[in-house]
């Protein structure tokens, strides 16, 4: 199946997304939480994009200020309509009506609950409309519970929805749903919201009550039969979890089928949909690249890798490693057991090796930093060697300072970097030094005690001990 853009000018959108979400217990608008990394709304969003309608509204809630700022980070050309109350679908849409533009002849309707939409089973909604139809999405459902039913005449026309807590003991049985997604000629749609009320057992103004009217005054409306898995609603967080797992299932398939990626144990590689992931690389199992990261080709990611915001070039590779809004280079190493916090950025074949903490720093080419150090608000050069257990002393109890480390630096093992520093081109810092004072390209710092050695002095203590001496004088 493939989507055609249909640029359908005269059709407009209606997206309802100010229900309290009351069955999610959530402090957080339903539609904002996220599936596979992004919002419900969003999901709705990026279905009706390829559409290319005239116009869409979204019907949000009063002081939803969260709400628009997603709507904005969609970047399509929104209205907004306020609807003060929930007091129902229909009211929602009672809202939206009046910010359509005149050349809006058809009306689609969609729930902002429904992340699993796709453009196809949209443009099969609008396709089966037309200016004196009205037409809905339906599925067949195994467990229908808490979805309108379908109610069909004996001639199998449509007669009308029933919501699940109206429905009759037999309308119960009936496993035909509403998936709440309708195109409706403008004119239609005003007549019917116009006789809405709230005369049923939520006490709601049903939208699903404009399908009865509609047919009662004479309207064609049309059930158009879409797959279950493109119109599933999301009305707790059962619901989200799975078709946050079809969802990832899905960009996975695209990811193995299409670009041509190995997915080691599918079941537990988690990739955000906005992820992308290139040609030949391997992701292991225990996997989480979230929120626009962006990885390479040929590259092996994992196990148990969670990126966030990172961006890895080809060839690389990233073991067990934590890292948030950082760049790995092409051919470079990470891990395994590394974190790389915020602004790390490492260049094409660089190290950043076991329990190694990077935050804010470069490291230039081919540079390393292979085992046990911490490193912040650092520049370091291309082919300098950080060796084991050195710390950039980045903060004095009050202010974060820098470390600069020049090309083909080497600073030796359990050095302490007291910021700010820099360490000059080709320049030598011994083991164990506490580096206070900048070290001029091509030296050798040491700062450290210089060692003593006490021949004897073992015997001489016994002696002092057997002899009812005091305690050790350490001579
Ligand atoms: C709705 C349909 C039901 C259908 C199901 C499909 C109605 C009365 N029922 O039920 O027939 O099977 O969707 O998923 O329409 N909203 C508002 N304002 C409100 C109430 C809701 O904007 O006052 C929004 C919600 O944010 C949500 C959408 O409308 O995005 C659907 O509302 P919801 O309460 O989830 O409806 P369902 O009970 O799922
Ligand atoms: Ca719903």
């Amino acid at each position: 199946m493939s989507t055609s853009p249909l640029s359908a000018p005269d059709v407009g959108v209606v997206v309802l997304a100010a229900g309290r979400g009351t069955r999610f217990r959530s402090d957080l608008v339903k539609v904002l939480h996220r599936a596979a990394g992004r919002t419900l709304v969003r999901h709705v969003l990026e279905a009706v994009r390829p559409l290319g309608p005239g116009q869409v509204v979204v019907v949000v809630g009063p002081d939803a200020d969260d709400v628009r700022a997603e709507l904005d980070a969609s970047g399509l050309p929104i209205r907004v309509a306020v609807q003060e109350e929930p007091l129902g679908t229909g009211h929602a849409v009672q809202q939206a009506l009046p910010m359509l533009d005149p050349a809006i002849r058809r009306v689609m309707i969609l729930p902002g609950d429904t992340p699993l939409l796709n453009g196809d089973a949209l443009a099969g909604l609008v396709a089966a409309s037309d200016d004196s139809t009205v037409a809905m999405l339906t599925t067949r459902l195994a467990d229908p519970t808490g979805y309108g039913r379908v109610l069909r005449d004996d001639d199998g026309s449509v007669a009308g929805i029933v919501e699940h807590a109206d429905a009759s003991e037999q309308q119960r049985n009936v496993d035909e749903v509403n998936a709440g997604m309708y195109a409706v000629p403008v004119d239609v749609l005003a007549d019917a919201v116009a006789h809405l009320d709230d005369d049923n057992a939520q006490g709601e103004v049903y939208l699903t009550d404009i399908v009865g009217l509609a047919v009662d005054a004479g309207t064609r409306v049309v059930a158009v039969d879409a797959p279950a898995d493109a119109v599933a609603g999301v009305n707790d967080r059962r619901q989200l979890a799975a078709v946050s797992e079809v969802l990832r299932r899905r960009h996975l398939d695209h990811l193995m089928v299409e670009i041509g990626v190995t997915v080691v144990d599918p079941a537990t590689t988690h990739v955000d949909v906005d992820v992308q992931v290139g040609r030949d690389t391997t992701l292991l199992p225990g996997t989480i690249l979230e929120a626009g990261t962006r990885i390479g080709d040929g590259c092996v990611v994992g196990p148990h890798t969670h990126l966030t915001g990172c961006e890895v070039g080809d060839r690389a590779t990233v073991h067990s490693t934590r890292a948030v809004d950082s760049v790995v280079g092409p051919s470079a190493s990470v891990g395994p057991f590394a974190h790389l916090r915020a602004g790390t950025v490492l260049g094409e074949g660089g190290r950043i090796g076991a329990y190694v903490e990077t935050k804010n720093t470069r490291v230039g080419a081919g540079s390393k930093i292979p085992h046990l150090s911490y490193v912040g608000d650092a520049d370091i050069g291309s082919g300098v060697n950080v060796a084991c257990g050195v710390v950039t002393v980045n903060y004095d109890g009050q202010h974060k300072h820098p470390t600069t480390i020049d090309d083909g630096a080497f600073v030796g093992c359990d050095t302490m970097l007291v910021a700010p520093v820099t360490i000059g081109r080709d320049a030598y810092v011994a083991a164990g030094s506490v580096i206070t004072d900048d070290v001029p390209p091509g030296a050798l710092a040491i700062a450290r005690a210089r060692q003593v050695v006490k021949e004897g002095w073992v015997e001489r203590r016994r002696a002092e001990r057997a002899g009812g001496g005091g305690p050790d004088s350490g001579r």
